[in-house]
C-alpha cells in the first residue's frame, strides 16, 4: 500500500522573493502535493523573503551563504543539510546558484528546477531572472513561456519534464511579461512537476 511509504522528502532551494516556492506551498496545502513534503527551504541569502514564506507556513528555513566562500565550501554545507533532512528531491525555485557536477551527479534525476523561458531558447549562464524576459523582448519573439527540467551539470540543459507557452503582448516590459509567466506558467508547472517527480519517487521505494 502506497500509504505506508513515507512521502518523498522535498527541500526547496531559493535566493529570493520565494514566488514559486508559496505555489508549492499553498499547492500542498490545497492536498494537490500527494506524494511529497516539503520539509526544508534553504537559502544562499539571508535577506531572501522567500524565507519568511518559510517560516509562515511551518517549513524550517536555513541559510547557506555562498558570497565569499569556495564552491567546495558552499556545496559542502548544501549536501550537509540536506543529508540531516534526509532529502530526496530538491526543487531549485528561482535559485540563482550554478551547481557543478560534483554537486548534480550525487542526485541524478533528483534535482529539478523551473526556467522563465522555453528552453532551449534563451537559457543557459547568464540567463536568470529578469534577463531571460529582457532577451526574449529584445529578439522579438511572440511566444516565450516555462520550463521545468531535471538538473544535471549543464546548466538549463537536463531532461525537460514540463514546459508552457505564453504569449508575449504588445508593449509588454520584462517585468509584465516576468510576471504574467509566473501566473500563466510557473506557478502552475512547478507544483505539479513537484507531484509528478515525488510519486515516482515515492513509487521507486515500494
Ligand atoms: C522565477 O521567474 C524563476 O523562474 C527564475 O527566477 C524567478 C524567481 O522568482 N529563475 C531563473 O531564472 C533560474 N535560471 P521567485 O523567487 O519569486 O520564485
Amino acid at each position: 500500500m502506497m500509504n505506508t511509504i513515507p512521502k518523498t522528502r522535498i527541500a526547496v532551494l531559493v535566493s529570493g522573493g520565494g514566488t514559486n516556492l508559496q505555489a508549492i506551498l499553498d499547492a500542498q496545502k490545497a492536498g494537490k502535493i500527494t506524494d511529497g513534503e516539503v520539509v526544508l527551504v534553504i537559502s544562499n541569502n539571508p535577506d531572501a523573503y522567500a524565507l519568511e514564506r518559510a517560516k509562515n507556513a511551518g517549513v524550517k528555513g536555513v541559510v547557506v551563504p555562498k558570497k565569499g566562500r569556495t564552491r567546495e565550501d558552499f556545496e559542502k554545507d548544501l549536501v550537509a543539510a540536506l543529508e540531516e533532512h534526509g532529502i530526496e528531491l530538491i526543487i531549485l525555485a528561482g535559485f540563482m546558484c550554478i551547481l557543478s557536477a560534483d554537486f548534480t551527479n550525487r542526485y541524478p534525476e533528483r534535482i529539478i528546477n523551473v526556467h522563465p523561458s522555453l528552453i532551449p531558447s534563451f537559457c543557459g549562464e547568464g540567463f536568470y531572472g529578469l534577463r531571460v524576459h529582457e532577451a526574449a523582448l529584445a529578439y522579438g519573439v511572440k511566444v516565450t513561456g516555462a520550463t521545468v527540467h531535471f538538473v544535471n551539470e549543464i546548466p538549463d540543459g537536463g531532461k525537460i519534464i514540463l514546459q508552457r507557452a505564453v504569449e508575449i503582448q504588445e508593449n509588454d516590459t520584462p517585468e509584465i511579461l516576468q510576471k504574467r509567466v509566473m501566473e500563466q506558467a510557473e506557478w502552475h508547472l512547478l507544483p505539479e512537476a513537484a507531484q509528478l517527480v515525488s510519486r515516482s519517487i515515492r513509487e521507486r521505494k515500494k
